[in-house]
């Protein structure tokens, strides 16, 4: 029985996605590396430290620890200078309208996302108060495609994994609900998203009776 949704946030519920894109690109171009979409997809959902080490290899360039800490905090800065501008506005379509009815049947809602500016996200576009748990990037050790994440903002809720349901827009991140024993709804590309159990291209396209139906589930 579906008795909860766990949200991913960057991609999911509003396109962040690209200031991480932008952001790692001006790295790039620092260190003299292309770096396409392509190469995007498999930072998505995956931590701050981890996507640098990525970046590494595809530049071939090496960094002592101090370096990368210097490197992936400048990252942050253009980050988070992209982010100021964001108000409810940014909200991704049909994301609102989706929480409000899990809020009316009662379906707990939880935040499992790797950033650590997850919080400030939330804030800015006036939605915090409708998540029940929020496990962001400051409480994990283990990045996606580790389950941590999601397995903690279940056990928030106190609802089993097997009644959980996964949104996620990253490679990473649908592994990771298959991982924990959830199912997942992939948000993006059904090419990219394969291995989640159904594909949205965005939240328009999704009631909770259509969820329910497809998951072949039913509301507690
Ligand atoms: C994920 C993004 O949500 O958070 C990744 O998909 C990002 O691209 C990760 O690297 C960590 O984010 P932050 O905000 O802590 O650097
Ligand atoms: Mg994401």
């Amino acid at each position: 029985m579906m008795k909860a949704c766990l949200f991913d946030l960057d991609g999911v519920l509003v396109d962040t996605a690209i200031y991480h894109f932008r952001a790692w690109g001006e790295l790039a171009q620092k260190y003299n590396f292309e770096f396409t979409e392509e190469h995007n997809e498999k930072l998505k959902g995956v931590s701050r430290m981890d996507s640098l080490e990525i970046l590494m290899k595809l530049g071939s360039f090496g960094l002592n620890h101090e370096q990368k800490l210097k490197e992936a905090s400048w990252k942050n800065e253009i980050y988070c200078s992209y982010i100021e501008t964001l108000t409810p506005n940014d909200i991704l379509p049909g994301v609102k309208e989706f929480l409000d009815a899990l809020k009316v049947s009662g379906i707990g809602i939880a935040l499992g996302s790797a950033s650590k500016n997850a919080p400030s996200i939330l804030e800015r576009l006036e939605i915090t108060s409708y998540f029940d748990a929020i496990i962001d990037g400051n409480q994990v050790s283990n990045a996606k495609p580790d389950p941590e994440v999601f397995l903690k903002g279940a056990e928030q809720l106190g609802v089993a994994p097997s009644d959980c349901i996964v949104f996620e827009d990253a490679e990473a991140g649908v592994e990771a609900a298959i991982r924990g024993g959830m199912k997942c709804v992939g948000v993006g590309s059904p090419e990219v998203l394969a291995r989640a159990d159904m594909v949205i291209s965005n939240f328009n396209e999704l009631s909770l009776d259509i969820l329910i139906t497809k998951m072949d589930r039913e509301v507690a």
